[in-house]
């Protein structure tokens, strides 16, 4: 029974290089129905008011804030007007689990001292008579009414403040950073990626895209504003604006779903939502594995007698999970621990753990697939894809594919070693040996703060948007 269950999953989690190259397409298509229309797709494609990306010139003593991964992020960053290697001071702590459920003005307030006494600590004064200019990278959906102020759309991974949804993000910071005596104005509100894609640019010029894989996943990348047709007429210097895609709601046929990620999505609390981040992020993976080791524990007794740990939603998280998967022991003895600190599964048969390992690699293969296939699927829509773009008619043989790079971050990608190999591997596999040379993928570690601190600097004195 129990490999009747491991084939099943196996095929129902199949991503043939066929099935990744529809899901690059359906990706791409669903862009561009994205920046047609507001509601065209299930992907937002939200405009950022970005449109212009640190260039290294900035100067000055700029802070930022970083909410919304695994850590909660106060940073000073120090520019001297020439592009060198940043030495941000950093202070980082996981949000206080009370607080993602809680009041928006206890978030907020939490956020602020923080911020306080992280000002305090360093040389700079608290009250001081100069404003000081803040970057707010805060990783929601948001709808953007300007580069420093916009609406929180709906909560992702594991928020959940109410009173929050459709208020200004910005507004309600620069409340409780007066409510503390701070005298610091909020010069930029950006979306993780976006900070991430301005780090990434900062380091390297031809960053064109950035992904998050962390506990929630997301891509925005560098669009030209006469293509953002929904809004039509806006204009920017650049000619350009970022893009913040909320690639975690994408949706397609094409993606190989199981009845687990049903199940899942079924029991979550936002269901129907973030289907495609439910198969990939961090916030989600081990407990799909914990959902499969609990079918098998109820169809067979090759887990021993049924723990009841396994009917606990997130028991299984997914840092417990890379370090079964990464597991050579002989006897796997890691993944026999595990099962029984976490899951309360004792005595685990060597060819049970051996079981384990294999879901793990499962779960792990599809979700690094699928984030290949949607990295090409941007690739694709700006046509660095090799392929000459959505509509095609350039042969390949016609096409001198620039050097192109995404930036990359998340703890999934920097944590988990096979996710990585998967993912590039995928990469390979669907754009060819010829293309995937281009391309390049950098990886930005905890660059989301500091790429909102650089874009507080380039955005100090410009609004730059006219529309
Ligand atoms: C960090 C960014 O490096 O990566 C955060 O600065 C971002 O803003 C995070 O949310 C994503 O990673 P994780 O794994 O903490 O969700
Ligand atoms: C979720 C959020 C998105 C964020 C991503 C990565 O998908 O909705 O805004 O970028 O997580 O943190």
């Amino acid at each position: 029974r129990v490999v009747g269950v491991l084939k099943e999953l196996e095929e129902s989690c199949e991503t043939t290089v066929g099935r990744l190259r529809q899901v690059v397409d359906a990706m791409a298509v669903e862009m561009h129905a994205g920046l047609a229309s507001e509601g065209g797709s299930k992907l937002k494609m939200l405009l950022t008011f970005v449109d212009n990306l640190p260039s290294g010139s900035e100067k000055g003593i700029f802070y930022a804030l970083d909410l919304g991964g695994t850590n909660f992020r106060v940073l000073r960053v120090e520019l001297g007007g020439q592009r060198s290697d940043l030495d941000p001071d950093v202070e980082q702590q996981p949000i206080p689990e009370q607080l993602m459920t809680g009041r928006s003005e206890d978030l907020f307030d939490f956020i602020a001292s923080s911020l306080h006494r992280f000002v305090e600590k360093g040389n700079d004064s608290v009250q001081s008579s100069i404003t000081k200019e803040l970057g707010f990278t805060f990783s929601f959906p948001v709808k953007q009414t300007s580069v420093s102020s916009g609406v929180l759309i709906k909560w992702t991974k594991a928020f959940a403040i109410k009173d929050m949804v459709g208020k200004e993000v910005a507004g309600a910071l620069q409340q409780a950073l007066a409510r503390k005596g701070l005298n610091m104005r909020v010069a930029v509100l950006v979306n993780d990626t976006v900070g991430t894609l301005a780090l990434g640019h900062y380091h390297d010029a031809d960053t064109v895209a950035a992904v998050i894989i962390g506990t929630g996943t997301n891509a925005c990348y560098w669009e030209r504003t006469d293509a953002i047709i929904k809004c039509q007429g806006l204009l920017t210097t650049s000619g350009r604006m970022v893009v913040n895609m909320e690639w975690g709601n994408f949706w397609s046929s094409h993606l190989p779903r199981t009845s687990y990620d049903i199940d899942l999505d079924a029991e979550s609390p936002n269901p129907n939502d973030q289907g495609f981040e439910k198969m990939i992020s961090g916030m989600y993976l081990g407990d799909i594995v914990r959902r499969v080791i609990l079918r098998m524990s109820e169809e067979s007794d090759i887990f021993g007698p049924l723990s009841s740990r396994l009917y606990v939603s997130f028991a299984l998280r997914t840092p417990a999970m890379a370090a079964m998967h990464k597991d050579d022991s002989p006897e796997l003895t890691e993944v026999a621990r595990i099962l029984q600190d976490v899951l309360d599964i004792p005595d685990v048969p060597l060819k049970a753990r051996k079981l384990v390992v294999k879901i793990c690699d499962v779960v792990t293969r599809r979700a690094a697939r699928l984030a290949a296939a949607g990295i090409v699927g941007i690739l694709k829509k700006i046509g660095r894809d090799g392929s000459g773009g959505i509509t095609g008619g350039r042969s390949k043989s016609d096409i001198k594919m620039r050097r192109t790079a995404v930036a990359v971050e998340g703890s999934l990608y920097t944590q988990y070693t096979m996710f990585r190999e998967y993912l590039h591997e995928a990469l390979h596999e669907i754009l060819g040996e010829d293309i995937v040379r281009h391309v390049v993928i950098n990886v930005t570690e905890d660059g989301s703060g500091t790429g909102a601190a650089l874009l507080a600097a380039s955005h100090s004195s410009s609004g730059s948007v006219d529309n």
